[in-house]
């Protein structure tokens, strides 16, 4: 399906980003991720490399204006594609009222600006040009409003809304080759969750690996719409749920994300 593609997964080195790559390399893809740490890099690169998938890294912090844009560059100079993009480097962190402001800007920073900035990059470079899909890990933080979220679920509510304004710019320009998917994982059992789940903070988490089977139907466009939720709901298991977007809201159906369909993934499942 993804034979000879190249992808970049930013947050690549652990938990949904590695996922996805490990997931994407077995199924043909030359993966690149970025993330800040070396160390964990080297590790997820190895872990992809070991099991026969072609892998490189690169670091940067993307935060920090030009620097993933560079790398975008340069994989797309050496490469002369770039099929698939990730974003998905982003940090769930605590803040409520009495969270210090400077650390709710870091967040925002985080989930918000840097993907934001990224993706309206990328929709500039590749207007016009070859397919690329760009895929976004968003959260269910992005529609609910959950306690401790006053940084991470602003956020991600805000970088939802420029992915829509970046979709309809490229509809109204005519651009047809930039493919937007969004991902909205409930809490997933990756190391960071589950402290934060022992502790009570989240609820019940789901599986990483139904977020990434997910994430990949979304890519395959497997899916009936290219907005899916992914999570534990009680008395359900874990399921994947899908929505269509209403770019055409009024005053009295303001509503922008309409529910469409589930999917049972794991009835069984408890978390
Ligand atoms: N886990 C969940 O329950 C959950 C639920 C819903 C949505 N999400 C979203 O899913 C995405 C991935 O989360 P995860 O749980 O898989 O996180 P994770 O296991 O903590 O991994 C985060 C990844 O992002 C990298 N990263 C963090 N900040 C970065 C930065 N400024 N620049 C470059 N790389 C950075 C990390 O590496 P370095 O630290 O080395 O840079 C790491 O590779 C995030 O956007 C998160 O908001 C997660």
């Amino acid at each position: 399906m993804f034979k000879n593609q190249i992808a970049i997964i930013t947050g690549g080195s652990s938990g949904i980003g590695k996922g996805i790559a490990e997931r994407l390399s077995s199924l043909g893809a030359k993966v690149i991720l970025v993330a800040r740490t070396e160390d964990k890099l080297l590790k997820a690169v190895e872990d992809i490399r070991s099991s026969g998938g072609n892998a490189e890294y690169r670091i940067a912090d993307a935060t920090h204006p030009g620097d993933v844009e560079k790398i975008i560059d340069e994989v797309y100079i050496n490469e002369k594609r770039l099929d698939i993009f990730v974003n998905n480097a982003g940090v769930f962190k605590f803040s409520d009222i009495n969270t210090d402001f400077k650390e709710v800007e870091e967040i925002m920073e985080n989930d918000m600006m840097a993907p934001g900035r990224i993706l309206q990059y990328i929709s500039q470079k590749f207007s016009g040009k070859e397919k690329i899909k760009i895929l976004n890990t968003l959260s269910h933080a992005t529609f609910r409003i959950m306690t401790g979220n006053i940084g991470y679920g602003s956020a991600k509510e805000a970088l939802f809304r420029m992915t829509l304004q970046v979709e309809l710019d490229l509809k109204e320009k005519k651009v047809k080759n930039i493919e937007l998917y969004r991902l909205y994982p409930s809490s997933v059992a990756t190391s960071q969750l589950l402290d934060l789940y022992k502790k009570g903070v989240v609820e019940a988490p789901t599986t990483l690996e139904s977020v990434v089977n997910v994430a990949i139907d979304l890519l395959s466009d497997k899916t009936p719409s290219r907005d899916a939720f992914v999570g534990y709901v009680a008395d359900k298991g874990i399921l994947a749920a899908y929505y269509t977007i209403n770019f055409n809201t009024t005053y009295n159906n303001p509503h922008v994300l309409n529910f469409l369909s589930e999917k049972i993934i794991d009835p069984k499942y408890t978390p």
